[in-house]
């Protein structure tokens, strides 16, 4: 698969790997190195601009934007909010609880260990989120789109780590809930910390377009190092 964006140049070229069901991936590699477009491509936010992206060994684009939203929960580097409460943008997308209340949904919220991440609200359930301005940090928004994703027992989680707007209690918080999600729930995390690359089954190293297989940590921290020694 390759891919450009509109008008731009070649981002990804030829590249080419699979995925299995249940396993944590870690994605390394230096800024601009095309990590996020891969995911976005995994994900369909974008189509390749030649070749496929296969989901469940189906070509991505025969399912309809509903189910990729259930297989797929994807938290973005700068997430998607809209204006209105963290209970409004948590269920975005989310037919099932739409009509909990809200003491039906805070279970549900502690059942999915995710309560600890509420708490980071002042008003919890019923707190403001303005689409944009900073009513809310960038670390919350994360924690928001977070939520949300989480809520919907995606198939396929990825996490687009904006570790430096996260404090320690909360990325901790958030490595228990992703130990703590289904087994059967396949991670793909953009990881800039030791921990998240240290616990993936499988490191994959992106550079200048290239995906590279890292056979193990040591390996991986090889390929970065030596990627800013020539940079
Ligand atoms: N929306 C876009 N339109 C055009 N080019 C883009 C767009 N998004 C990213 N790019 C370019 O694609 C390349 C890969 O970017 P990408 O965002 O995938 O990198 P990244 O590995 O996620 O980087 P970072 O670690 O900084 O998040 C870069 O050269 C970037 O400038
Ligand atoms: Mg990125």
């Amino acid at each position: 698969m390759s891919f450009s964006y509109p008008n731009g140049q070649q981002v990804l070229h030829n590249i080419n790997f699979d995925l299995e069901r249940g396993k944590t991936y870690a994605l390394v590699g230096p800024t601009g190195g095309g990590k996020t477009t891969t995911a976005s491509l995994i994900a369909r936010l974008y189509d390749p601009t030649s070749g496929t992206v296969l989901l469940d060994g189906k070509d991505i684009r025969s399912y309809s934007p509903q189910e990729r939203t259930h297989k797929i929960g994807f938290i973005l580097q700068e997430p998607f909010l809209f204006t209105g409460t963290v209970r409004e943008n948590i269920l975005y997308g989310n037919e099932q609880f739409q009509n909990y209340s809200n003491e039906q949904l805070a279970d549900v919220i502690q059942q999915a260990n995710l309560d600890g991440l509420l708490e980071r609200f002042d008003e919890g359930l019923d707190t403001k989120v303005k689409a944009s301005g900073d009513s809310i940090s960038l670390g919350q928004k994360q924690l928001i789109a977070f939520m949300r994703a989480v809520l919907r027992s995606p198939e396929l989680l990825i996490l687009d780590e904006a570790t430096a707007n996260i404090d320690t209690v909360t990325e901790q918080l958030l490595e228990e809930i992703l130990q703590n999600i289904p087994e059967t729930t396949t991670r793909i995390i953009i990881a800039h910390r030791l921990n998240t690359i240290e616990s993936a089954d499988e490191i994959f190293f992106i550079n200048s377009g290239q995906v590279t297989r890292a056979g193990s940590l040591n390996d991986a921290v090889d390929m970065l190092l030596h990627d800013e020694r020539t940079s």
